[in-house]
């Protein structure tokens, strides 16, 4: 790429128009709502794309995206560029309270020697499946009640390939996750400058990551869960999508099996085959 194109991507804005139909994109295909007040990250997140293509505007990586090529390998690097992954350990901690005191007690009561399957949708970089794992490790402490695994979904493949690296920062994990934990489940980096840490091989044997688009007819899941978590994603989506989809993910879940949804999230009003058993836990009926 010649000096100019480089500095015309600098300049490169994304006009009314075609954030509008960009907007209306995403929306139809990820369900995440598009208002105006989104044009400017938009734009400064697909220009770090328009770089590293070397595309030197929107007009033409529009062009390319809405093309025949576009719609089958661009797509996926749009919802990577858009999607909100915010995230943490041991976020909306009273769910692995619950989790602890009341779900895993009563699996281990019913189900003895049965494996516990648990779904983090929308798991973003793999901070809640990871919780969910260390969770669920020390509640059983080296014990063989019973078995489980966890399988960590998202629209984003960018994001699944961290979770299954499993791969985290110093601030990624600490203060969030209590030292004792760092010390059992994380091995360190040998790299004293980027100093890093990664799950031990013990709790990633118990993970299993792919993608799944909520708006999507079915999801690609060949069983069901006992426990689901799906937090802090709703938020994106319009009222009658977030029912559409709740309706959905209901399927994949046994009955008696639980549903967590995020502190900012309700499912008021909503017709679902859930009960509510406490603010943002459900079981389904
Ligand atoms: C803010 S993160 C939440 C992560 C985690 N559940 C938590 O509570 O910390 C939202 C995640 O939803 C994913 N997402 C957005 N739209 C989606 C869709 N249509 N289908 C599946 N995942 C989606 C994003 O890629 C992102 O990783």
């Amino acid at each position: 790429m010649v000096f100019d194109d480089i500095r015309n991507i600098y300049k490169a804005e994304l006009s009314d128009d075609q954030f509008d139909k960009l907007g209306a994109f995403i929306n139809r295909e990820t369900g995440i709502k598009m208002p105006p007040a989104k044009k400017v990250m938009v734009q400064a997140r697909l220009k770090k794309r328009l770089k590293e293509l070397g595309i030197p505007t929107f007009e033409a990586y529009l062009q390319y995206v809405f093309g025949k090529d576009g719609i089958e390998s661009e797509v996926v690097h749009v919802f990577d560029a858009i999607s909100t992954n915010k995230t943490d350990f041991f976020r909306e901690p009273v769910h692995f309270s619950f989790l602890k005191e009341h779900v895993l007690p009563e699996f281990k009561a019913k189900n003895n020697s049965s494996t516990l399957k648990v779904w983090s949708a929308a798991c973003s970089s793999g901070e809640e499946p990871y919780t969910l794992a260390m969770s669920i490790s020390e509640f059983l402490g080296g014990g063989k009640d019973f078995d489980f695994r966890i399988h960590g979904t998202d629209i984003s493949t960018l994001i699944l390939k961290m979770a299954l690296n499993a791969v985290f920062t110093e601030e990624r994990l600490r203060p969030a996750v209590p030292e004792y934990l760092v010390r059992k489940y994380f091995m360190k980096s040998t790299d004293a400058v980027k100093r890093t840490y990664r799950a031990v091989p013990e709790l990633r044997q118990k993970m299993s990551f792919s993608r799944v688009n909520f708006m999507d007819e079915s999801y690609p899941l060949s069983e069901k869960f006992d426990v689901i978590f799906c937090r802090n994603v709703l938020i994106y989506f319009d009222r009658n999508v977030q029912e559409a989809v709740v309706q959905k993910i209901c399927r994949y879940l046994k009955p008696g099996g639980y549903f967590f949804h995020g502190h900012s999230e309700s499912l008021i009003g909503m017709n679902l085959p859930l009960k509510n058993v406490r603010p943002t836990v459900f079981q389904k009926i």
